[in-house]
């Protein structure tokens, strides 16, 4: 089989791989969509940044997979051939703490945690080998693209939405409108927030936020969203912050637009964020929340309330490539002039 991999130049690769076989307990899934995250473009794509748990080992890319099974190995205890399944893209050890809280992403054992698409052969291949207890059962009404959106983008956002609570009552400032942003637009909405208001620097971005009706209002990232942000909630800020631009600029907007007794949570990575603690947090009262992707259980939470809501994360796709040419799927991903990119086999690329 060919398989894309990321050599960190700003290209992708195609190489002839053998197709696996599962051992004790895993499956041999065939993938139907791989979706593109700001991670892979950000640590691995442009050049190999990551270090720890982002380090890039040359393995086949893509930690966004989702797909059917094809075979199970000896020792699967739940899954079958036929059954349509989602990847949690890292696998853990199973028996640290935090794999036992499901929070598979912060693994402890150094030997056993590797990622899916960094560490261990991800979904840019038409067959990928997982663990059984990394998969989550995609319902019956959701698509593949739906679920390769799960797997880390709206699994992560929805973690992050739960830690601050969102309901009803609140007004949500999104800064950065890439494709977790606009997620974060879709679930805020979907748990009841009434005023949703996003920023980006990419124009693009703010006219698809705008185009599929996921935020009251969007504003051009500058040094007036502050003041914006007040003038749109009767001068308080809102109540609860969303941070998915990993930008400085935009994370102390996020901070400072928030209003006394708010909650703001980090979900962009890498960068540095400059705070005057005492007016823009201690004597307003806030709390700052960061969040890092979600755990196996809330993801399987997730699945079943977005059909229940009828949300389809894979409205906010985009552009759907096949595997020959990932090239302009990463590319256009970089450019940021897309919402999210899926790199689709069989009837996924045939629906798109
Ligand atoms: N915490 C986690 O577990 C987790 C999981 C997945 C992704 N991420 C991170 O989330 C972030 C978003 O992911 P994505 O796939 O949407 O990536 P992305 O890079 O496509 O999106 C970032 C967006 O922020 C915008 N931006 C840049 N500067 C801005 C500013 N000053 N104000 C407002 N917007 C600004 C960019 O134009 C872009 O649209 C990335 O940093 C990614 O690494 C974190
Ligand atoms: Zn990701
Ligand atoms: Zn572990």
């Amino acid at each position: 089989m060919t398989g894309a991999i990321l050599p960190g130049d700003s290209t992708t690769k195609l190489k002839e791989f053998t197709v696996p076989e599962p051992g004790h307990g895993e499956v041999l899934i065939r993938t139907k969509a791989s979706t593109i995250c700001g991670s892979d473009i950000r640590c691995i794509y442009h050049e190999h940044l990551g270090q720890g748990p982002e380090r890039y080992q040359g393995v086949i890319a893509g930690h966004e997979p989702c797909g059917q099974i094809e075979k199970v190995g000896p020792g699967c205890r739940r899954y079958q051939p036929g059954d349509r399944v989602v990847v949690y893209h890292i696998s853990g050890c199973g028996v640290c703490n935090d794999c036992r809280r499901g929070y598979m992403i912060s693994c402890t054992n150094k030997k056993y945690r590797r990622a899916y698409g960094w560490q261990r052969d991800g979904g840019m291949a038409p067959y990928m080998i997982a663990e059984e207890k990394d998969l989550l059962t995609l319902p019956d009404e959701l698509s593949y693209v739906d679920g390769a959106q799960v797997a880390c983008g709206f699994g992560t956002v929805y973690e992050g939405l739960e830690k601050i609570g969102i309901s009803g009552n609140d007004a949500v400032l999104i800064t950065g409108l890439g494709p977790v942003g606009l997620a974060a637009a879709v679930l805020s909405r979907a748990l009841g927030a009434r005023q949703i208001i996003g920023t980006d620097a990419i124009d693009e971005r703010l006219q698809i936020a705008r185009d599929l009706g996921l935020c009251d209002h969007v504003l051009k990232a500058g040094p007036d969203n502050v003041d914006q942000v007040r003038a749109l909630t009767g001068g308080h800020g809102v109540e609860r912050a969303v941070d998915c631009s990993a930008h400085h600029a935009a994370r102390r907007t996020a901070v400072q637009a928030t209003r006394k007794w708010g909650r703001i949570v980090l979900i962009g990575e890498g960068g540095t964020m400059n705070l005057n603690p005492s007016p823009d947090m201690i004597h307003d009262q806030k709390t700052i929340f960061g969040s890092w992707v979600t755990a196996t259980w809330r993801m399987e939470e997730l699945l079943e309330r977005l059909v229940r809501w009828g949300v389809r994360p894979a409205d906010l796709v985009t552009h759907r490539f096949a595997l020959e040419q990932v090239g302009d799927a990463y590319a256009l991903m970089a450019s940021g002039k897309c919402g999210k990119v899926a790199v689709c086999f069989d009837e996924e690329l045939v629906s798109a």
